[in-house]
């Protein structure tokens, strides 16, 4: 290891100025297909039921989406309900948060619950930056072909146009609620860029872009003193006799209390699916992060659209391994570090798409054998060091704190030695289908966030996440705040749930594996790799 940060030493001063040319089409087609995770075909299933039957689902999710219903056993007296309320919404992160807002400011009662407290969301954990095309050189449309392209113009063309089309305002809405973002001399925002971006649309609050978001939209829920259920999970959507949402099935994550909410609009923003650790990868997704919603809303009868396709995030932790898989934000490669095999060498253009970059890195390290061995897989090198090199002194203290603080606690100076890295489970591309209005098959089911599917197409840009739980969380909010006063509640009921157990015996499915999933099981992970 010591004889090749020599050589990575060596080559820096060349390797900043190198810069390999772009992947053409075919050559990215191509790497995808052998290299990237979602192309293995061994590593997924087809549906049997439910609204996608016949498509393809990763193996962890498909167990879930045809698993054992958490009601099953139960008696849920829907008649009584616990919480009586107009606008329910399911999960406590940015997407979630930013749609209360808005309802709340539309005038409707509404209430959030979460599984695990606000704020304990991969919102929180996002680092590099929300993008919005807000500078003189750039435009929507500008923001649009970037993410349209990088998504392999599959993204569903309201929804990313809404994406674009509101990022300036949405950015703007974050920054009037007090969100700190980097700003020159003059006030005017900082932007970089981010792989696959043809402008500097990056704002960012340093490294901790997704911290600062999230604690304003906390301080906001909480100053307007909407309630929020902490430790209580939705473990089944209910209908009424029309066939709308009409509330949750609530579990307490402490006592395995059941209640029952009853809403006029139900909004699902349970987030991503990183901790179901899709093909043994690691993540860097918050605890919660489990598909939940994309459980719930399939049961009751809700389409999802590319479920099949994952995000690897190029660059997470291979070593030191108490942070195995965490992110290491692509803000790093922003500011110019590059990615450099175990000879020293540059082995790919630095601003290519998640997808390719994170398909190169595997390539280097599994057929190329260009990479290095770590206590728990294979890592490259990202030449940290070439940071300072270009920016000067000091410029990693003040752009990126926050890694440079995840790193001290582990005796790692990443100014001075460059870090191993190696691609992590980061984001859930498909979801829950919906139209522009947030609306999904199911009538007052709207959706919010990373449980969304369709708005990125196969492969996300950085920095478009933070922007679509702002711009989609705030479009639930604000219809459920359009819709609830019109809305005369029906007969509720859990129809859909023994109609979806039914299905699932016909199809002879026989499991146990009680879904949704709530929370990792990482006892039986250690377990399978003891065995
Ligand atoms: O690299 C990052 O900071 C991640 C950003 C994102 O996924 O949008």
């Amino acid at each position: 290891m010591l004889d090749s940060i020599a050589k990575v030493e060596a080559a820096r001063k060349d390797n900043i100025a190198a810069t390999p040319r772009r992947m053409t089409a075919e050559e990215k087609s191509d790497l995808l297909a052998k290299f990237h995770p979602d192309y293995r075909p061994d590593k997924f299933m087809s549906l049997s039921i439910g609204p996608n039957k016949g498509e393809k689902v990763p193996l962890e999710l498909g167990a879930l989406l045809q698993g054992r219903s958490r009601v099953l056993d139960l008696n849920v007296d829907l008649n009584h309900p616990d919480y009586d309320v107009d606008v329910l919404v399911i999960g406590g992160g940015g997407s979630g948060s930013s749609a209360a807002i808005e309802a709340h400011e539309a005038g409707a009662n509404v209430m959030m619950v979460t599984k695990l407290r606000i704020g304990d969301a991969n919102t929180m954990m996002a680092e590099g930056g929300i993008q919005a095309a807000d500078k003189e050189n750039d435009s929507p449309a500008q923001h649009y072909l970037d993410a349209f392209g990088g998504g392999h113009y599959a993204a569903v063309p309201e929804l990313l146009r809404k994406l674009v089309c509101d990022g300036p305002g949405a950015v703007q809405w974050l920054n009037k609620l007090g969100v700190m973002f980097d700003k020159d001399e003059n006030g005017v925002m900082i932007t970089t860029h981010g792989g696959g971006t043809s402008r500097k649309r990056m704002h960012a609050a340093k490294d901790y872009s997704g911290a600062e978001i999230m604690r304003t939209l906390r301080d906001e829920v909480l100053n307007r003193q909407i309630p929020v259920v902490d430790f209580t999970a939705a473990i089944e959507l209910i209908l009424d006799d029309k066939g709308r949402a009409a509330g949750a099935v609530l579990m307490n994550m402490e006592t395995e209390e059941i209640m029952v909410a009853r809403a006029k609009v139900v909004v699902i923003a349970t987030g991503g699916a990183g901790r179901m650790h899709y093909q043994g990868f690691p993540t860097s997704n918050h605890y919660g992060a489990t598909a939940d919603g994309l459980v719930l809303a399939y049961r009751a009868g809700a389409r999802l659209l590319y479920q099949d396709t994952l995000q690897y995030h190029p660059t997470g932790v291979a070593f030191p391994n108490q942070i195995f898989g965490a992110l290491v934000t692509e803000k790093v490669r922003s500011l110019g570090a590059k990615l450099v095999n175990r000879e020293g060498v540059v082995f790919m253009h630095p601003l290519e798409t998640r997808d390719v970059s994170a398909a190169s890195i595997i390539r280097e390290c599994n057929e190329r054998k260009l990479g290095l061995e770590t206590t728990d897989g294979l890592g490259l090198w990202l030449d940290t060091p070439m940071i300072e090199a270009i920016h000067g002194a000091g410029a990693i203290e003040k752009r990126i704190p926050a890694m440079l603080r995840m790193y001290s606690k582990y005796d790692m100076d990443i100014r001075e030695k460059p870090i191993l890295i190696y691609p992590t489970l980061h984001y859930q591309n498909g979801g829950i289908r919906i139209s522009a209005d947030g609306q999904s098959d199911i009538e007052n089911l709207l959706v919010a966030g990373e449980a969304v599917g369709g708005i990125h197409g196969r492969n996300r840009l950085m920095g478009n996440s933070l922007l679509d739980i702002i711009v989609f969380g705030r479009n639930a909010g604000q219809e459920a705040g359009r819709r609830y006063k019109n809305i005369t509640p029906g007969t509720p009921n859990l129809n859909h749930v023994d109609k979806y157990e039914s299905m699932r015996r016909e199809a002879g499915i026989e499991t146990a594996n009680a879904s949704p999933m709530l929370l990792p099981d990482y006892t039986r992970r250690r377990e399978a790799v003891a065995n």
